[in-house]
């Protein structure tokens, strides 16, 4: 019996039944003996400064250890530094209780400690503070005259700002056949993941701190606590096996961890400090953004020059950045272009990556402009993006290193039933529904970066491999074991994958849709250094019969090393390591990305979303009644666990289009929806009939996996196929999202 290959197969995630059972620990539940509970205070105000904290009253009350404000914090000679942050994503991230300036509205300005969190929270609530307040500007759209362009720095060098125009757009766009103006207008959103951020930090007698955090970064928050406060790495241990969704919120180390540490540290004791369903609202979010596009194409469909310009929020001391402008070109090769990116600084908290950052946003408005063409032109939506269609990325003058787009159009059509749609606007009913097909492209970038694994063959012969990742419920457990298991030719049962704390083998954050390429990668460069070391083992054991044989000429299958030549001969793993007198045999390996082979390619995931949307115009209500995604992402390692992430990202599309907004009151400079009542996301009868194809794409280019990942593919082109839907339905055309009931009345 020869191994049969485990990528490819819908594996079930490992650790769900852990999680259904409730038997899964998250960073707020961990059991710890005498724990203290810290429940952070968030300015009412939104720009200036506190002049009055009564921490003595509050420190009456029973039950309350400490009250920590700008005023007793310890000193910190991180918070003088201009540029001291190690984090990802890279910038000069918001330093809690670094001083009496209020900078913006829900600002973390004091910690109360207490023996319970109810005691904390009660006497977090009745805490006076005075502040002197000053003029503050929260309104994107009144402060467009402010927009300005983004600071160099490093964090526009990792995202790039908009390119440089090229032909003579102005001419171009004048004279063509057909023309589009739009203006696409985003609200903010939070990430609002279900599990809260919450950091349990447990004092140890040495002063070593072994830290439980909400995190999508094991070693990154590892490195901020460190370098915070001064400690030694090797004394911080973040540990984050289990996240409840996190979506790029866990990408940054957020301030309960600088609370909960700091806390922990001044009193030497434990201390957690969870954020509440409000809290989840004071740090982060994607940020609100006015598009403008204008396309134009020859009277062939052609598209001959693409504008686009947009303005983001971004905070007084921060400048986010997100690549919103540049895909249009990547997708359709205009010879004439002029694209802007701008930012308007606020008094708010910065932006941070939200899944698909900036892509989500741009595709929105490029997809949209990209369907009014068709209606100008009379040529079909899908159609016009094949009469568009290119292997060649003109913005970087390279190929694509895959892309099966094409096969995302037809397959995607085909199983839809996108020929059954009648062009002309309102021309379908159900009833006395109007129904309305609309579709739309979407691309998201393929990246790799470095991280290390260890794999070690136990003395049971068994595989135990691992790397500091964290799995924010993407499915890397499983993804993981799958591959480490075909590189031994092991069952997955005799894999264990161990994850998801700092002192395990460098990984970076999980983000970016890189997991499964970059420690997948980790994790085929150990596998195979452990065949070798293996190998070599097996042929200095005494009377060996694989002595001096090459890889070639064997298999890793069974729980050992077979002879090709004759099947019956197998050295097992076990005797293998204990022919080491029982010592265990590990390497720890790189996965690196190939830059040279690379550089010549452009690596990026497409996808091809069909809507049906039903529209009852007297009641103004909209359902998104079908959709399909087609994918096209290279070597797909686990069809289950991916599909799942496109249905995730799906449901979002859904919920970006026509629910999802963080609604600010400025003249407060406020948020006004800080709950999961008000703060509207699908629920399952939002949801109907949803499908994902993922079309066959071989890649040796982008990775030795052949995978280009699937976190924020099934986003992108979910909002602007369901608006377009709805102009199909209704001939009615909405470009500020979410599209509400009242709209459409
Ligand atoms: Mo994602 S926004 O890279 O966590």
């Amino acid at each position: 019996m020869s191994h049969k290959l485990l990528t490819g197969q819908p594996v079930s995630r490992i650790e769900g039944q852990q999680k259904v059972t409730g038997a899964a620990r998250y960073a707020g539940d961990y059991h710890v003996p005498e724990l203290l509970y810290g429940y952070v205070v968030n300015s009412t105000i939104t720009k200036g400064k506190i002049l009055e904290i009564d921490t003595e009253q509050i420190k009456a009350i029973k039950g309350v250890i400490e009250v920590f404000t700008h005023k007793n914090r310890p000193s910190l000679a991180w918070f003088d530094l201009q540029y001291a942050d190690m984090d990802a994503p890279p910038g000069s991230p918001f330093r809690p209780l670094q001083n009496a300036d209020i900078k913006y509205n829900g600002q973390p300005i004091a910690l109360v400690v207490a023996e319970t969190f109810e005691i904390a929270r009660y006497a977090a609530s009745i805490m006076a503070v005075r502040y002197e307040e000053q003029h503050f500007f929260t309104d994107l759209e009144s402060n467009k005259g402010k927009a300005r362009d983004p600071k160099k720095g490093l964090a526009t060098f990792l995202k790039p700002l908009p390119a440089k125009p090229k032909g003579d757009f102005g001419k171009a766009f004048h004279n063509a056949a057909a023309q589009v103006s739009a203006e696409f207008i985003h609200a903010a959103e939070h990430h609002n993941p279900i599990e809260l951020f919450a950091t349990t930090t447990v004092y140890e007698e040495d002063g070593k701190l072994t830290i439980y955090d909400k995190t999508q970064g094991t070693i990154n928050c590892q490195l901020y606590v460190g370098n915070v406060f001064g400690l030694h790495y090797k004394n911080v241990r973040v540990i984050s096996p289990y996240v409840g969704g996190a979506f790029g919120s866990g990408l940054r180390p957020q301030y309960q961890l600088f609370m909960s540490v700091m806390a922990a540290l001044q009193l030497k004791r434990s201390v957690r400090v969870t954020l509440d369903r409000q809290q989840m609202f004071t740090f982060g979010h994607r940020p609100p953004t006015i598009q403008q596009t204008r396309f134009a194409a020859d009277s062939q469909g052609k598209v001959t020059a693409l504008g686009h310009e947009a303005v983001a929020e971004t905070s007084q001391h921060e400048d986010y950045t997100e690549v919103v402008v540049n895909w249009s070109n990547m997708l359709y090769p205009a010879p004439h272009t002029s694209f802007d990116y701008k930012l308007v600084p606020l008094d708010v908290f910065s932006p941070l990556d939200m899944r698909a950052p900036g892509g989500v946003t741009g595709m929105h408005a490029i997809e949209s402009s990209m369907d009014q063409l068709a209606y100008q032109l009379k040529i079909d939506p899908l159609a016009l993006r094949l009469i568009n269609y290119t292997d060649f990325d003109v913005t970087a003058d390279r190929p694509y290193s895959s892309k099966e787009l094409r096969e995302c159009y037809v397959q995607g059509a085909e199983k839809f039933g996108w020929s059954k749609r009648t062009p002309e606007p309102r021309s379908m009913r159900r009833g006395h529904k109007l129904v309305g097909y609309g579709m739309a492209t979407g691309i998201w970038e393929a990246m790799q970066v470095l991280a290390r694994v260890e794999a070690v063959m136990t003395a049971e012969g068994k595989l135990e491999v691992s790397s500091a990742i964290t799995d924010i419920g993407t499915g890397t457990l499983t993804v993981m074991t799958q591959i480490a298991a075909d590189e031994l030719g092991l069952a997955l049962e005799d894999v264990t994958f161990c994850y998801g704390e700092s002192q395990m083998p460098f990984a970076p954050v999980q983000g970016g849709s890189f997991t499964v390429s970059t420690v997948g990668a980790a994790v085929k460069a150990a596998g195979k250094a452990l065949r070798k070391k293996l190998l070599k083992k097996a042929g200095n054991m005494p009377g060996s019969p694989l002595k001096s044989v090459s890889e070639k000429e064997v298999v890793f299958e069974r729980g050992g090393i077979i002879l090709k030549s004759n099947q019956n001969v197998i050295v097992y793993f076990k005797d293998i390591v204990a022919a080491e007198k029982k010592k265990v045999i590990k390497t720890t390996n790189t996965g690196v990305p190939n830059v040279f082979k690379l550089k010549n390619y452009t690596r990026a995931a497409h996808s091809a979303a069909f809507v049906e949307v039903e529209v009852d115009e007297e009641l103004g209500t909209i359902q998104v009644t079908r959709a399909i995604t087609a994918v096209a992402a290279g070597n797909i390692i686990n069809p289950k666990t991916a599909r799942s992430q496109i249905l995730g990202g799906m449901v979002w599309g859904i919920s970006k289009a026509l629910f999802e907004e963080t609604i600010s009151d400025h003249r407060f400079g406020k948020y006004m929806n800080q709950n999961l009542a008000e703060y509207h996301i699908p629920v399952h009868a939002d949801i109907h009939e949803l499908d994902v194809i993922f079309v066959e794409e071989k890649d040796d280019i982008v990775n030795e996996l052949g995978s280009k990942g699937i976190g924020e593919i099934g986003l992108v082109a979910m909002p602007p196929a369901i608006a377009n839907a709805i102009y199909h339905a209704t001939g009615k055309r909405f470009n500020q999202l979410p599209i509400h009931f009242d709209q459409l009345l």
